[in-house]
């Protein structure tokens, strides 16, 4: 399984990135905005500079129009900034056209906005690269989020699509490793929820035991 980590934050990407479990970084409009980036080139040059820090990670960038013409044009321009980029579409009439078109100039992309079965098949069709079903999301109005990657992954296996289901909105322990479960290609989490795999009282009563005892070994 995939960790990309759900976040524009530099400083966060980079400890992710530290920690040597990061695949790479999913980021949307709201993320961007948290970070005050203003300006088409500002915006360019943030994306160039989280693709800096993940090296060879994917780098979900997110199209903004919601016509064809529009998203192709923002989306070869996204891609243009580096080889790493996936070109964020959203799950629309036209955001299915325009996955068809990069798919086939070979520009990979990730289909977003995905809350349902129907619409992850339509994406993997058009030959999007990653869907992403947002799981915390439909958990949020009372609906399975979980059972909706159980869905997909059944679809995509019955049909060998290539596309990987990148598990979003992921927000708590519980989902990732149900989602591991269920074989999601990848997970993306904010850095929290990822650190916060490592919690275990156990580990710690256990760790401190093991300190303590080694203090009577001291000469
Ligand atoms: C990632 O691609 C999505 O934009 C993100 O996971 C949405 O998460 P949220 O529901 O916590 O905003």
């Amino acid at each position: 399984m995939k960790f990309f980590i759900d976040t524009a934050n530099l400083q966060e990407i980079q400890e992710a990135y530290d920690l040597g479990v990061l695949d790479g970084v999913t980021t949307n409009p709201s993320l961007m905005a948290k970070e005050g980036i203003k300006g088409k080139n500002n915006i360019l040059k943030h994306y160039r500079s989280i693709c800096d820090i993940v090296g060879d990670g994917d780098v979900s960038a997110e199209v903004i129009a919601t016509d064809f013409e529009g998203m192709v044009r923002e989306g070869e321009e996204l891609a243009d900034i580096h080889e790493t980029i996936v070109v964020k579409v959203p799950m629309i009439r036209d955001g299915v056209k325009a996955i068809k078109y990069f798919s086939d100039k070979g520009i990979r992309t990730n289909c977003t906005l995905i809350f349902s079965s129907g619409q992850a098949l339509l994406a993997a069709k058009a030959g999007a690269s990653f869907v992403s079903p947002f799981v915390g999301r439909l958990d949020d109005i009372s609906t399975d989020g979980i059972e909706l990657i159980s869905q997909i992954s059944d679809i995509f296996t019955n049909y060998d699509f290539e596309t990987e289901i990148l598990a979003a909105s992921i927000r708590h322990p519980m989902h990732i490793i149900k989602c591991a479960e269920l074989g999601a290609d990848v997970a993306t989490c904010p850095l929290s929820v990822i650190l916060s795999l490592l919690n275990h009282p156990l580990t710690d009563s256990g760790l401190k035991k093991f300190l303590s005892d080694y203090e009577k070994m001291k000469g």
